[in-house]
């Protein structure tokens, strides 16, 4: 099992999760089962990924407080009542009674509503129906104006993350306010990081896998990630990187290859 990290609430949080976008109810349902088998015990999925169903049959296999599950909603649940349906449909579909974690998917700034749906979280929350609550893809702009609103951060912000995009200015906000980062696309999504040199020559001396050295970078920044594998081989590889450590000149090297990827990210393209 992968060690845990503790959120501000006291909640034990897995320091690394299964992703599940983009896979389809049956294929969500099979990772599931494999990732459960091979000791995972954070399980990431979302109304927008479709695969809710299939997450939730997989997950009858395990007892309910021994994994944490994470879904987020989309901008159309954007209100206070918006977010307690939002939760009680991922609910009805994954067949839980509460969710460890729920997040706002995107902010949506340009539908302004956001300030909103997180009022929602926090009654939530209060209600005992979701253990923690956070955001995901918000940008320090978005977070301060939670916290100057409603006087509550978030316990958790997910964003793209690697060694393509290191994302400095949020992870300093996250640590500055006690928020805990997780990663999205943490092998940066077949954008060409595992096959770059640096990170090749760097798994070479570990005898490691350019993956897990990925993935090794995103644990020692203090952060979260939740690679997505629906191969039982890899599924176990990206959880077995608990048992070396990266120097800090190989943290630099590869922290350096920010910006290098070809294409833009994945968060900027949609213009949040
Ligand atoms: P697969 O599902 O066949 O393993 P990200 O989480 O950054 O979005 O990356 C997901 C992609 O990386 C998927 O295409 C996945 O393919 C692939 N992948 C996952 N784990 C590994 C690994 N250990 N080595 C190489 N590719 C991987």
């Amino acid at each position: 099992l992968a060690p845990t990290v503790t959120l501000s609430n006291g909640t034990a949080v897995p320091r690394l999760g299964l992703g599940t976008s983009p896979m389809n109810d049956a294929d969500a349902e099979r990772a599931v089962v494999q990732a459960l088998e091979v000791g995972y015990r954070l399980i990431d999925t979302a109304e927008n990924y479709r695969n809710e169903v299939g997450v939730g049959r997989a997950l009858k296999g395990v007892a309910r407080d021994e994994v944490f599950v994470t879904s987020k909603f989309n901008k159309r649940w954007h209100s206070v009542d918006g977010a307690r349906a939002a939760f009680e449909a991922s609910a009805e579909r994954l067949g839980l009674e509460y969710l460890d974690l729920l997040l706002i998917h995107w902010p949506n700034p340009d539908q302004d509503q956001y300030v909103d749906a997180w009022r929602g979280l926090i009654a939530l929350r209060e209600a005992g129906l979701v253990r923690a609550i956070g955001t995901s893809n918000f940008k320090p702009t978005h977070l301060q104006r939670l916290i100057d609103e409603t006087g509550v951060a978030p316990e958790v912000n997910q964003i793209q993350l690697s060694p393509l995009w290191t994302k400095q200015e949020n992870r300093d906000f996250h640590a500055n306010h006690g928020i805990i980062t997780q990663a999205w696309s943490p092998l940066g999504n077949g954008r060409g990081l595992l096959d770059n040199p640096t990170v090749t020559a760097i798994a070479a001396a570990h005898d490691k896998t350019p993956a897990q050295i990925v993935l090794r970078w995103e644990i020692q920044l203090n952060a979260v990630p939740i690679p997505k594998s629906s191969n039982p081989t890899r599924l176990a590889q990206n959880l077995a990187v608990f048992d070396f450590t990266l120097t800090d000149a190989e943290m630099a090297t590869l922290s350096a290859l920010n910006g290098t990827a070809s294409t833009p990210a994945d968060s900027d393209r949609f213009g949040h």
